[in-house]
């Protein structure tokens, strides 16, 4: 790979641990960190970093990398994509040729919104902003969340943005594609315009609200386009993410109001749908930003059903889910509005679990009087049940549910433990395999404990070079290869830039991988090189044996038979 110097300076200045703990919420524990691995679908940390190696591994599923695997694994994209994330990060600009096309015919659509948001928000600030800014104020909106939200507004015209941004070369197809304007003319009219941004924080939408006339839509969003897949998108996200890092959770609401309130009470850690089902791209941000999550969305019947497919979704991502409950005729922006920001504070931390939540949703909906009904709903619980790990929870559930349903508890306690069972079943046929517990012969732990030594000093190459030895399987001979043509090329290996060298060289990179696992210590003694050497010289040794042995015996040849028995003899006689 002839962009190993870029490769290696990029990884120089990033630090793994804080690189996957944009991604991946790690905590420390001796000398490594370790976190939710995302690579398959993990509930206990198994995956671990290490600051000092630069690499991280999962003990569970086997991924292992740097920085650069793991954000062309995490984000599905090839090596130049992964540049084009990490370089700059690290500061550091690459040559156009890796700069793809595609990311410059972007930058003019990000540009057109960065503008449009300016006009926006500069309109709302003038003497045609007044209403709006009224509007907003008896809503409980001030200037700093108009600010901090990048609050705007649309002109009463049929054109003023159209106009602007044809004026600043910018042509009447692209407007049209980018969902601003439609033939010349304005498609935001006469509304409070909301921003909304990406991950990356660069605003790729905008959804106008409005305020001062009747409308069928309360909302107006901007279609689809190249920057914009709205389920790709969470509100509030860029800023939420730091803020969800921080408090270690995150809180899921419905509207921009809902996040607008919250943020005026100090609440940022904070995200809304947007008012739709949860994809699988946003569950997958989500989970970045924390292990915790709470479920806040509207008191009424859609938001409540939205809680259950929402909190479902996460759960089963691994995630811990909670719910805060509001009533019936509540959403977040109002409760706050109507009890302030402590009693809104002793909500969440009242939040029940996500199990707790979907028992009683259940019960609310259940027509007691239909047998049908009512043993289906007999069954779900029990079957949640069975995935709560606490014994007396589950007696206390089940005891409520004979009561409720005047059903015998021995009855339900059967079923009960069917489902136990199963789980129990399940769980060892998924651990079973997971559990890689390969047997390292004698040879191979030498061979993988030799060079790893190579790897972290070459005068550890140098010795077995001098000792004449050489590996026999084929593979490690050619990663040895890879090591002396590194070395003499770079004069230095680090464990994480030899991983990018050996990215497009998959076999060796495997033996790589198990190597650098299964050596898991950072200092190597002479000593213990030193028996590594002998058992390498020995198996090999043996290995020549036996060579001889079957060449003595296929010669008739006496001559040639007492030469091989002497060579022989001379091998046994270095033992
Ligand atoms: P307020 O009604 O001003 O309190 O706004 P809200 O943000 O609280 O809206 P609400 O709780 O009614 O809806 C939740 C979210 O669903 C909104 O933030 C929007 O993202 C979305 N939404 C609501 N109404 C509409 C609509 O008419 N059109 C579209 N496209 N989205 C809507
Ligand atoms: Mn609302």
């Amino acid at each position: 790979m002839n962009n190993q110097n870029i490769f290696n300076e990029i990884r120089s200045k990033i630090d793994i641990v804080e690189l996957i703990g944009e991604y991946v919420s790690l905590v420390q524990k001796g000398r490594n960190f370790f976190g939710i691995c995302p690579f398959h679908n993990d509930t206990n940390p198994s995956m671990s970093v290490s600051r000092e190696k630069q690499i991280y591994k999962c003990f569970s599923c086997g991924a292992s990398g740097n920085i650069f695997t793991f954000i062309r694994d995490y984000e599905h994209v090839d090596m130049k994509g992964v540049l084009d994330i990490l370089a700059p990060k690290a500061g550091i600009t690459i040559d156009n040729n890796i700069v793809s096309k595609k990311v410059d015919k972007y930058d003019k659509l990000y540009e057109i919104y960065e503008l449009s948001n300016k006009f926006y928000q500069n309109n709302i600030n003038t003497k045609e902003g007044q209403k709006a800014k009224e509007y907003l104020k008896n809503r409980g909106i001030g200037d700093d969340i108009i600010k901090e939200f990048e609050i705007g507004l649309s002109l009463d015209s049929m054109d003023s943005l159209t106009k602007l941004l044809t004026k600043k070369g910018y042509d009447a197809l692209t407007l049209d594609k980018i969902g601003l304007s439609s033939n010349n003319h304005d498609l935001f009219i006469n509304r409070i315009m909301v921003p909304i941004q990406d991950e990356n924080g660069r605003t790729v939408a905008f959804s106008g609200r409005v305020y001062n006339k009747k409308s069928d839509h309360k909302y107006v969003n901007t279609k689809e386009t190249e920057i914009f897949k709205k389920g790709n998108i969470l509100y509030n996200y860029h800023r939420a993410k730091e803020y969800a890092r921080h408090d270690k959770y995150l809180i899921i609401m419905e509207g921009y109001m809902d996040v607008f309130r919250a943020s005026s009470v100090n609440i940022k850690n904070v995200v809304a749908l947007m008012g739709t089902a949860l994809t699988s791209e946003q569950s997958a941000l989500i989970k970045r930003t924390s292990n915790n999550i709470y479920l806040c969305l509207d008191g009424d019947g859609p938001g409540q059903k939205a809680m259950m497919s929402v909190g479902e979704q996460l759960e089963k991502m691994g995630l811990q889910v909670k719910a805060v409950c509001l009533t019936d005729d509540e959403d977040p922006d109002s409760y706050i509005l109507k009890y302030g920001e402590e009693k809104f504070r002793m909500l969440i931390d009242d939040a029940i679990s996500f199990s707790d939540f979907k028992l009683s949703y259940l019960k609310k909906g259940i027509n007691f009087n239909s047998d049908l009904e009512l043993s289906q709903y007999v069954d779900t619980v029990i079957r949640e049940a069975s995935n709560i790990n606490d014994e007396i929870r589950r007696e206390i559930i089940l005891k409520k549910l004979a009561k409720d349903t005047n059903l015998s508890y021995n009855t339900l306690e059967k079923r009960l433990e069917d489902y136990l069972a199963d789980k129990k079943k399940v769980k060892t046929e998924i651990v079973m395999p997971k559990v890689k517990t390969v047997k390292l012969s004698k040879y191979d732990k030498a061979s993988y404990g030799m060079i790893y030594a190579m790897l972290l000093d070459k005068k550890y190459l140098d010795a077995f070079k001098k000792q004449s030895l050489y590996f026999t399987p084929q593979l490690t001979r050619y990663l040895l290869t890879e090591i002396e043509y590194y070395y003499k090329k770079y004069g230095n290996i680090t464990i994480a830039d030899f991983y990018t060298y050996l990215l497009d060289k998959e076999d060796i990179l495997g033996l790589y991988n198990n190597i650098i696992n299964y050596a898991d210590n950072d200092i190597v003694s002479d000593e213990a090189v030193n028996d590594y050497m002998k058992v390498i010289k020995d198996y090999n040794e043996g290995l020549e044996i036996k060579r001889l042995r079957e060449l003595m015996m296929k010669t008739s040849d006496e001559l040639e038979k007492s030469k091989i028995a002497e060579e022989i003899k001379l091998l046994r006689i270095g033992e």
